[in-house]
């Protein structure tokens, strides 16, 4: 199977190139590296035992685009690539409706113009109305506070309605809740630019030494501990919803929406615990007010996933833990300095 993939020098999109690869996909990847490497392609390509194309390119650069997707002639796109830092999100609207909805139309035109009519798209879990009851099913109501979430849920409904106009489209839009942990070669893993925004990359930097404490936003919510809870994944998990999605979306057709979680929810203090003793150091941390625009919990309702696509997540919290510390203490300075 032929895949172009938006995005996939990124986290998640580095974890799943290595699982396609090693399924024998023909892979060509479209990246920008705006907050990527191609440090983590090459050493992809070393754990996937194969050789992939890479393409140096903007998603909102329709002619960049299309010139890939007629050399690639992919049967499916995995379409990673966007921003996704939902503070900055506030910050800077304008430039997240830009590339994540600008660049998904001109995505979708690019492919429409060489016939490929499959895609598998990264939505995430923001995209769900706050005031809902989790855990939270594919029905929930939608309702994204924040420009992120808005462009998630844009690109969603974009999705679903450039499927419906032509029956031999085919669309699977997973809804992903805490993607964390790393490749367990500690060769590939999360490498965020700057302060990290996300709990996990933050703790293995506390614990690497790099930031001195962690603060944990709130500690009066309606949980176990008082303190945030989420649904955290594996990314190795993640990788492998995205190529039960692919094979799901070669042999259907119209639109499908999936949560991509475990159904568990772990409490920030509970997080930082598995930690500790993955890293086997105790973690300086103080709890401060609540962050605006968190929620207590947020947690899936995977039985449609499991139902539909056979897939289900296979690791542990604690398996999440020691791959992001192998990462993180292998790479101390993530892609950068590397030989
Ligand atoms: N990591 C999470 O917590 C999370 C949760 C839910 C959804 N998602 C979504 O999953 C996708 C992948 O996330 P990730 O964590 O791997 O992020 P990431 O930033 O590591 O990867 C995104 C990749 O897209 C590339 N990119 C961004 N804009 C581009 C553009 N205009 N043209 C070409 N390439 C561009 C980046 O360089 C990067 O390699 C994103 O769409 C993100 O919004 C992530």
């Amino acid at each position: 199977m032929r895949v172009f993939v938006t995005g996939g020098a990124g986290f998640i999109g580095s974890h799943t190139l290595v699982q396609l690869l090693r399924d024998n996909a023909q892979v060509t990847v479209f990246d920008n590296y705006t907050n990527s490497s191609p440090e983590a392609l090459k050493r992809v390509r070393r754990l996937g035992q194969s050789d992939l194309t890479a393409v140096e390119g903007d998603i909102c650069d329709t002619g960049a685009l299309k010139t890939a997707l007629e050399e690639a002639r992919p049967d499916a796109v995995i379409h990673f690539a966007g921003l996704k830092a939902v503070g900055e999100s506030a910050e800077k609207p304008l430039a997240y409706y830009q590339n994540n909805i600008t660049g998904s139309l001109a995505l979708l035109e690019a492919m429409d113009s060489v016939g490929c009519r499959r895609i598998v798209f990264s939505s995430s879990a923001t995209v769900y109305d706050p005031h809902e009851q989790p855990p939270f099913t594919e029905e929930h109501r939608l309702g994204a506070i924040n420009p992120y979430g808005r462009t998630k849920q844009f690109v969603e409904d974009i999705i679903r309605d450039w499927a419906a106009a032509n029956t031999e489209t085919s669309a699977a839009i997973l809804r992903y809740f805490n993607p964390v942990g790393a490749h367990a070669s500690g060769d590939i893993g999360e490498d965020p630019v700057g302060i990290p925004n996300n709990l996990v990359p933050y703790i293995s930097r506390v614990a690497g030494g790099s930031l001195a404490q962690l603060q944990v936003f709130g500690g009066d919510y309606d949980t176990r501990d008082g303190t945030g809870e989420r649904d955290y994944i594996h990314v190795e998990d993640l990788a492998s919803a995205h190529l039960a999605a692919l094979k799901h979306a070669m042999k259907t057709t119209g639109s499908e929406t999936f949560n991509i979680g475990t159904g568990q929810g772990t409490t920030v203090l509970e997080m930082l615990k598995a930690f500790e003793k993955a890293a086997g150091r105790s973690i300086p941390y103080r709890i401060t007010d609540r962050r605006p625009g968190d929620v207590a919990k947020s947690v899936a309702d995977v039985s449609k996933a499991t139902r539909v696509l056979g897939w289900q997540a296979q690791y542990t919290v604690d398996d999440m833990c020691s791959s992001a510390w192998n990462w993180q203490s292998r790479n101390p300075n993530g892609y950068d300095n590397a030989e």
